[in-house]
């Protein structure tokens, strides 16, 4: 039985119900079955048609699957979630649950680069126009609202400039509009941010992130209300395939339990290592929420529990200067990804925002000496040696 008042860490652990419904297993057990037997040609039929409830086959649903998707809609306050096999596959779905050939879908400019190839390649060959707006400029979202406008797109805090979007202001404008509001909530998690509460229509996570938290699986998830999640499931996700395996949605659920405990820690170790690269005579820029020069700083204050573990920062430095930098470090590695237990460090310009061309880059404000870290769950003065060695070797 799980109970309303109980707080994050307490559902993040009893949330999917605490035992197995099924065996009374503590820890959920991983039902790697494709199909599951009808007791009788009749009861499949019945199962088809809705007329009677129950397991069909995994990729329309699953018992351990179904475990991890009760346990975010709890802890993301909706009334249903649906797991997949990448954030990729999440918001594709996300966009396809909302949008058909003739449509147009906004989407805020910043965003992680599979997201924007998603958004600037795949939607126009199956007719739906993307329009990139500045996700910080409300006029600029409002303006570029068409007739044909069916959702708002917005990543916050934003890959990998950490830009914040207003959920609350961008929600109360989608309804004026009549139109979706969907938030990639993967850089907060729902510990630290609940867009769903704030008036959003849907969340997506990459839950190949801090939900997983140890950077042994990809994984995507879609948070709702009853009408959204049913639609997208039987719309689009069972029939487009792309659902998440029960091995990996059983490492999720594994996962989440830690996940304020992990927060916490990659949180305050990111604001020491934030303020550190911030008095850096080699760094121009820090780009961290809980900075108070962030120009955000207020709004993430207001939107978000704390501020997470992901810093960006432009170094004073070439591209070749940026190398030795990343090549120097002896405890951070070098990776794309984020919201594992190691810090990794990346350059998004070359990596992971690749997908922009340097002239959408510039639009979007990611500089191209702009370097990303993901902070760890490490000793937080051993990362910060490891990057004062990098900047110093650089
Ligand atoms: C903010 C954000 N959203 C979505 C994705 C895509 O998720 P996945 O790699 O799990 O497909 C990523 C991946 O890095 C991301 O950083």
């Amino acid at each position: 039985m799980v109970k309303k008042n109980w707080g994050f860490a307490t559902l993040a652990v009893h949330g999917s119900g605490g035992v197995c419904p099924h065996t009374g297993a503590v820890s959920m057990p991983i039902y790697q079955s494709s199909t599951f037997a009808f007791k009788s040609a009749e009861q499949g039929e019945k199962l088809f048609t809705g007329e009677e409830k129950g397991y069909i086959y995994s990729r329309i649903s699953n018992p351990t699957i179904d475990a991890l998707q009760k346990e975010m809609a709890f802890l993301e306050k909706g009334d249903g979630a649906l797991a997949f096999a990448s954030g990729m596959a999440a918001s594709t779905a996300t966009v396809l649950g909302f949008c058909e050939s003739g449509d147009s879908v906004l989407c805020s400019r910043v965003v992680y680069g599979g997201t924007y190839a998603m958004f600037a390649h795949i939607l126009p060959k199956l007719g739906i126009e993307p329009i990139f707006v500045d996700g910080t400029d409300l006029d600029h979202i409002e303006n570029a609202i068409k007739p044909n406008t069916k959702l708002l797109f917005a990543e916050t805090p934003a890959n990998p400039t950490l830009d914040i979007v207003d959920i609350e202001a961008c929600a109360a404008l989608a309804k004026r509009h009549n139109i979706a509001l969907a938030v990639d909530n993967t850089f907060a998690t729902p510990y630290y941010q609940q867009p769903l509460t704030l008036g959003a229509d849907l969340v997506m996570h990459s839950a190949t992130k801090y939900i997983g938290g140890h950077g042994d699986t990809v994984a995507g998830l879609i948070i709702s209300n009853k009408e959204i999640i049913e639609r997208i499931h039987d719309g689009v996700m069972v029939d487009m395939g792309g659902v998440i395996s029960p091995f990996n949605a059983w490492l999720l659920l594994r996962g989440l339990k830690t996940l304020p405990i992990r927060m916490d820690r990659h949180s305050s170790s990111a604001m020491q290592i934030a303020k550190f690269l911030s008095f850096h005579p080699k760094v121009e820029q820090v780009y961290y929420p809980g900075l108070p020069i962030h120009p955000q700083f207020e709004l993430a204050k207001k939107q978000m529990k704390n501020f997470g573990g992901m810093i960006s920062f432009d170094l004073k430095a070439d591209q070749e200067q940026i190398r030795r930098f990343q090549d120097a470090l002896e405890l951070c590695t070098i990776a794309v990804s984020l919201g594992d237990c190691d810090t990794l460090v990346c350059h998004p310009a070359s990596t992971t925002h690749s997908t922009y061309t340097a002239e959408e880059r510039k639009d979007a404000r990611i500089n191209e000496k702009l370097v990303r870290i993901s902070v760890g769950v490490e000793d937080p003065q051993d990362i910060i040696d490891d990057l004062q060695l990098g900047l110093k070797k650089m």
